[in-house]
This record gives structure tokens, sequence and C-alpha cells, in this order.
């Protein structure tokens, strides 16, 4: 089985909005997140990821329209379970919504959505979008506990939370955090979820991901983006999938 990319574009948006905060109409406005989008696609992404966060602090309203109608592949659409949010997803319908960490008491210890806590809030929102024709993802710590309850909850995809491995700074930690995800991804797989991961993943930990078997999709931003500004988006973008080639998974 080969591995989809999800490029994250959100940091292009970062960079403009750096600059062009107080002039969003301005022509001058750059970088433009559908442009890198398209160049994306163009090397060989599967499918683009935005954060529509509450604060609006990158990507803007108007940024997840014109990806929804111009890109080729496929939108997911990260965001928190807020009224006003998921609003914006009903109207726009993208093809997948990822659900996120909003606010500090969704989040678990490591850092993914606590399915466990937010269950009778996630629930609704689910149906919702899902009677919407949009599938639907949880971003949940790698536990049985957590992969469990996303089971019930009746989701298409969980997408596992990388960070710790990605940063795990010991042999020990890097072990212990390989086991967890291969352990919640067979569970996961085992549930009938296709299995995506995220979060930190890069051009040198990429390796560890080939340990991991049953993930169909890594959705990756911030290496791509920072290695874009030595290389090119296109090129960046190449490179990555080459070192995603031949997953044995
Ligand atoms: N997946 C999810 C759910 C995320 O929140 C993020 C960060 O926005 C990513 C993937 C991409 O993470 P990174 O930018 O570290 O590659």
């Amino acid at each position: 089985m080969s591995l989809r990319l999800g490029v994250n574009v959100d940091h292009v948006a970062t960079l403009r909005q750096a600059r062009y905060v107080t002039m969003p109409e301005s022509k001058n406005a750059e970088p433009d997140p559908l442009v890198a989008a398209r160049v994306c696609e163009r090397a060989g992404a599967g499918g683009i990821v935005a954060h529509l966060r509450a604060d609006r602090r990158h990507i803007q309203d108007r940024d997840i329209e014109r990806l929804r109608q111009n890109i080729m592949t496929k939108l997911n659409l990260e965001m928190g379970n807020t009224e006003e949010i998921v609003d914006v997803a009903l109207r726009i319908k993208p093809e997948e919504v990822c659900l996120v960490p909003e606010k500090r008491e969704e989040v678990t210890t490591e850092g993914g959505l606590d399915v466990i806590a937010q269950r009778k809030e996630l629930e609704p929102t689910i149906k919702r979008l899902q009677v919407a024709g949009i599938r639907v993802s949880l971003f949940i710590d790698p536990t049985l506990e957590q992969v469990d309850v996303a089971a019930e909850l009746g989701v298409e995809m969980v997408e596992l939370h990388t960070g710790r491995l990605a940063n795990a700074f010991t042999e020990k930690i890097q072990k212990e955090e390989l086991e967890q995800l291969r352990a919640a991804a067979r569970a996961a797989s085992e549930s009938h979820m296709q299995v995506n991961a995220g979060h930190g993943i890069n051009y040198k930990n990429i390796a560890l991901i080939h340990q991991i078997r049953d993930f169909s999709e890594l959705n990756i931003g911030h290496a791509i983006i920072s290695r874009a500004m030595w290389v090119g988006l296109e090129t960046a973008v190449k490179e990555m999938l080459r070192a995603m080639a031949n997953y044995p998974g």
C-alpha cells in the first residue's frame, strides 16, 4: 500500500498574515496558499490540509473557499469543534474534516483531541458533518482508549498524533512511542477506520514512520514549508514523497 501525502499550507498563510493582516484585500498580499496548494499537487501531493482557527491567525475563510473551489485533489479542513467553525465547514463542504483541539480543556496530556472527555460534544458534530457528505477524522493520541472511543463515534478516519515520536529525545522514549503508535494504528485499522498520521514529521524522522504499518496518509506542514525556502516548494514536496516511497505498510 502506498502512502498518500497531505500537505498542510497553513504556514504559507502565516507568512502572508505577518505582513498583510491589516490589508487583507491588498493586491500585493502574498504568498497565496492556493498557489502553494497547486504547486504541491503538481509535485504529487494527494491532498491539501488547512487549519481554520477560531482566531484566524493564518488561514482565512476566503482561503478555505478558494481551496475548495480550485484544488484538484481533496481538501482536509482541520478545525476545532466550535459552533462557528462547524457552520463554516457545513457551508464550504470540504471532502474531509479533521477535528482537532481548539481549547486547552479538549487536549489530552500528549496533545491530541481527548475524545473520551469530549465524546458528548463530538457526537452531534460528527453526525452533522457526515450527513453533509463530509468524511470525518479525529486527531488523537496513539492510545487504545482513544482509538476505541473514536471507533464507537463512527468516524471514517483517525489521525494519530506523532508529535511525541518526532520530539523523542531518548531512544527509550522513541521505542515506547513506536510501540504505542504501532498498537494504536493496528487497533484503528482493525476497527475499519482509515489511519492517518501527523504532527512533527520531517525528512529525518520519516524513517521511523516506515516502521509502523497501517498508515494510509501522512499530513505534513512545517518541515515541507521550511525546506521550500531552500529548494522551492515543488522540490520539497517531491523530496518528501521520495522519502515516503516503498512504505511497507
Ligand atoms: N496534523 C494535524 C492534525 C495538525 O494539527 C498539524 C499541525 O497543524 C499537522 C498535521 C502538521 O504538523 P506539522 O506542521 O508539524 O507537520
